[in-house]
């Protein structure tokens, strides 16, 4: 294991490097990334949204389908088999862990898949993931991660759980101002308020655990958003964070599940490329500012003035509520599981490039998810500098 001065992350009873790799979609945290972190003794993730994109086979029968249960049956398909290799490259060292998105229509399918596929975590976001004890009731030992933004949500979710005598194994707390793809901010201009910051929502996160009662390092904290160098992870961690996630970092790693061309985006990106707009999906959403992006930015307010609902332009439904299928003019007027697609395929003319707000660690350079572990987590010393990871220290009273 790598060696680090922070605390371990306990999770479920298995000792973790307190590093994440958050889940990425369309496929670009697939099973090559996170069984690659995962070997490292630490957490990686799996995307679960329409993975069949990277099996030849499965878009052989499904690419031009207009049959929704055939492409979801496939994407079933693929998700097992992503779990399946993930875990054969983790070989029982750190944890893999499926991330399902809440606004996705089939989450209570791929919840149940991931699960029996053999994935050690569920980890839920976009959407307050209330059912999911209920969902996997019969896998009592997999381990339950919702991703939320702020102490309200937080207080929501956990009381709901109680209620049904489940805690969450860990929370994952993920700042909009910084963060990639779908942002917790219900609004645009909530992106930025004040409530989301790391330091608000972790001292009020530890008031709630204490007022309901519930030991501090019962659920760690994991932070996301913006992460990038380790004097930060250092200070976030003496904020009370028990875990750092970190997701543009890890998708531009050789071990990235996307085209290389994909990583050339996102790492080529200044902060003046980076943009904040309205996802198909309805919430905030960061991406790189590509020539797409730009073009669609240009004629969004149109479009949305024209919103008017029709069938699923990809005959796959693959959101609860879409802007584009529903005419919903609050929200994105395009497709975003093709233009996802596109970015993974490494599309720069026509792809959607999730992207952070802050700049990478090792700038435009591509290097393997070892050296990031390693930079975010020692500062990127030799591994035999700082000694083995120790165990979780108690909370301070
Ligand atoms: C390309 C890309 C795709 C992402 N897709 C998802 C997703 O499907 N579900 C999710 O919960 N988070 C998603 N995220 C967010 C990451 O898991 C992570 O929490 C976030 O990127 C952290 O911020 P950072 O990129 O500044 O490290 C995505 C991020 C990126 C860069
Ligand atoms: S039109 Fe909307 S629901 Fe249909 S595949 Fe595209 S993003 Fe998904």
């Amino acid at each position: 294991m790598l060696s680090t001065p922070f605390p371990a992350l306990t999770i479920k009873n298995k000792t973790l490097l307190p590093i994440v790799q958050g889940g990425m979609g369309v496929g670009v945290s697939a099973h090559r990334l996170a069984g690659a972190v995962a070997s490292l003794g630490a957490m990686g993730t799996i995307s679960s949204v329409d993975l069949r994109r990277h099996h030849a086979d499965l878009m052989a029968q499904t690419g031009r389908s207009r049959d929704k249960a055939a492409i979801n049956a496939a994407n079933l398909v693929a998700l097992d088999r992503e779990v399946r290799a993930a875990l054969a490259l983790a070989g029982g060292r750190g944890m893999v862990a499926v991330n399902v998105m809440r606004a996705v229509a089939d989450y209570a399918a791929y919840v149940r898949q991931s699960c029996a596929s053999g994935a050690e975590a569920i980890v839920v976001g976009a959407g307050l993931p209330l059912d999911l004890p209920e969902l996997t009731a019969d896998f009592p030992d997999v381990a339950l991660i919702p991703i939320l933004s702020d102490a309200r949500g937080i207080a929501l979710l956990l009381k709901k759980w109680m209620r049904r005598q489940r805690l969450p194994d860990a929370i994952i707390i993920e700042n909009p101002h910084y963060a990639a793809g779908h942002l917790g901010a219900p609004r645009l201009d909530e992106v930025h308020a004040p409530q989301y910051a790391f330091g608000a929502v972790l001292e009020a996160t530890q008031a709630l655990l204490d007022e309901l009662g519930i030991a501090r390092e019962r659920i760690p904290l994991i932070v996301a958003g913006g992460v990038h160098d380790h004097e930060q992870a250092r200070r976030l961690f003496a904020l009370g964070a028990s875990a750092v996630q970190l997701g543009t970092p890890f998708a531009v790693t050789e071990e990235g599940d996307a085209h290389p061309a994909f990583k050339r985006v996102l790492a080529g990106a200044g902060p003046e490329d980076i943009v904040t707009f309205m996802s198909a999906a309805g919430l905030p959403a960061r991406a790189v500012r590509t020539a797409w992006l730009d073009g669609y930015l240009a004629k969004e307010e149109k479009l949305q003035r024209k919103a008017h609902a029709r069938d699923c332009v990809a005959a796959f439904d693959c959101l609860h509520q879409c802007g584009l299928r529903d005419g919903n003019p609050k929200a994105g007027q395009f497709c975003i599981d093709t233009r996802l697609a596109y970015a993974l395929k490494g599309d720069v003319q026509r792809g959607l490039f999730f992207r952070g707000s802050e700049p990478l660690p090792f700038g435009e350079e591509i290097r393997p998810a070892r050296d990031l572990v390693r930079l975010i987590l020692n500062g990127g010393r030799n591994d035999a500098a700082d000694g083995p990871v120790r165990d979780p220290q108690p909370a301070a009273a």
